[in-house]
């Protein structure tokens, strides 16, 4: 297969990380206003209320919400055809429960729609990125509760509405993944996405296993949903997956490996063959877990199946076997490869592992997929000249590329974007650190949230406006 010249070359942002205005227009509490800045190997502090005296880097992020307009300028300048964002739910119902939205949300979001189309930016808007109104997490319990789901779907509806005929791309949720009652959990990643911190859950395998499961469901009901407000809308979640290799070829390892690898594959599987899998109810039901698929919830999965998959890559990892002491790989679990190096923050820098998980979420589904995120989360230097040569980031994407290539030229792979994470530097999800940084565009602000906020052009600016205007054919530095 060719690439095509529509490929959509661009970049992904969400609003909680870059946004910053946290309390303003009217926007309410999201979970991740509550979060503090972590450090190298820490986790990010999670608070039940704001508490004087603590940062909160989402109040600030880069200050996207007074810069779009430069930052689209920038994007367009390297000729992006794709803009990845995220609607912040809290902007829109503040409370999540409220009956109206609040119309200044809105307007922003029409607002950065319309500077995107003028750029000819094709935005992909995701309407969950770790952003939830706080009180439904305190009221209601979060996706334990059902009602959260009747919440979002009058959420999606007005943003399906607000935007109709101008957002063709939609992501329903971003990594909802990384929460099965099997595998070890942590505060960190049960919070940015449901809102509660693991260690505080009662019940908590069973917990895990309806948060997936309502997650899922909500998916579905929107791209149902979706689709009945405009028939062109393309509808898509996005999944943080990674392969995972087994230690050696001992059998057992690599059955292992195969079962981490699928291990949130279930989810995908809902979405995509119209039922929610028996192979999970039965295997919750040996644990003693019990989910309640309604006849109403048969006829989503059957009705709410997704147009395209978005896939966040990263790195990959080795699975866990009797008795392990290996080094633990800093992002879902798992061992780190020896075979490969990892980045300052211990993601194993695998490029071969994106062109495997394309071909086989390609191979299961048939459905076309979109890399909605990939890249390198590095420090930067501002050289006495003002450059910042950020060779390893180029080095890093360049890899990547070439394997997202190879995929859909040689192994006929349906992929029709590639969007880095992150175009311009933000803060980081799990760090909440600036100075992990991803962009082209370097941002003048420090862990502290100290700085001037000006924006810099790194080396990786002018290469990636290349590979773009060549379509991906002349990847050199
Ligand atoms: C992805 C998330 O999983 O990883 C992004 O969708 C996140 O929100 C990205 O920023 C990189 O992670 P981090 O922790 O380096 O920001």
């Amino acid at each position: 297969m060719k690439m095509s010249k529509n490929f959509l070359w661009g970049g992904s942002i969400a609003a909680h990380q870059c946004e910053g205005a946290y309390d303003e227009d009217d926007k309410g509490l999201g979970i991740m206003d509550l979060v503090s800045v972590g450090d190298y190997g820490k986790p990010r502090k999670i608070y039940s209320k704001l508490e004087d005296g603590v940062l909160y880097p989402s109040h600030y992020g880069i200050d996207f919400y007074h810069h779009y307009k430069e930052d689209i300028a920038l994007f367009a300048e390297m000729g992006f055809k794709a803009l990845r964002i995220s609607i912040d739910w809290s902007r829109i119902y503040p409370n999540g429960d409220d009956i109206e939205p609040n119309q200044k949300g809105i307007k922003f979001y029409q607002q950065l729609i319309d500077e995107l189309l003028k750029n000819n930016i094709e935005p992909i808007v995701t309407l969950y990125h770790f952003e939830m109104p706080i009180n439904l997490v305190k009221k209601y319990g979060s996706w334990t509760n059902r009602k959260v789901i009747d919440y979002y779907l009058r959420f999606c509806k007005t943003m399906f509405v607000t935007l109709k005929g101008k957002v063709k791309y939609w992501v329903t949720f971003n990594e909802m993944n990384h929460i099965d009652p099997q595998t070890k959990a942590t505060d960190i990643f049960t919070y940015i996405i449901a809102g509660l911190k693991y260690t505080d859950l009662d019940n908590k395998k069973q917990t895990l296993a309806t948060i997936g499961y309502n997650m899922t469901l909500a998916s579905c009901l929107a791209v149902r949903l979706g689709h009945e407000i405009d028939d062109n809308n393309q509808m898509g979640c996005v999944f943080g997956i990674e392969p995972v290799s087994p230690v050696n070829c001992d059998p057992q390892n690599v059955f292992k490996a195969f079962m981490q690898t699928d291990r949130d594959f279930y989810q995908i599987d809902a979405m995509c063959n119209g039922e929610f899998p028996k192979y999970k109810i039965e295997e919750y039901k040996r644990i003693g877990l019990n989910i309640d698929v309604t006849d109403s919830d048969k006829n989503a999965f059957k009705e709410g199946k997704l147009d395209y998959l978005g896939m966040n890559y990263y790195a990959s990892s080795v699975a866990e076997y009797e008795g392990s002491n290996g080094k633990e790989s800093a992002l879902f679990g798992g061992l780190q490869n020896p075979y490969l190096e990892t980045s300052k923050w211990g993601w194993t820098i695998d490029p071969v592992g994106i062109r495997y998980l394309l071909n086989y979420t390609y191979r299961k589904y048939g459905l076309p997929i979109m890399i909605t995120e990939n890249g390198l989360g590095a420090k930067d230097k501002i050289l006495e000249s003002g450059e910042i040569n950020d060779d390893y980031r180029i080095d890093y994407l360049k890899e990547h590329i070439e394997e997202v290539k190879k995929s859909i030229e040689l192994d006929d792979v349906d992929c029709f974007g590639y969007l880095t994470w992150a175009p311009i530097d933000l803060i980081s999800a799990t760090t909440g650190q600036m100075s992990k940084r991803y962009g082209f565009i370097y941002v003048d602000m420090d862990d502290n949230g100290d700085g001037s906020k000006k924006r810099l052009k790194k080396k990786s600016f002018d290469w990636y406006k290349r590979v773009i205007a060549t379509n991906g054919k002349n990847l050199d530095i």
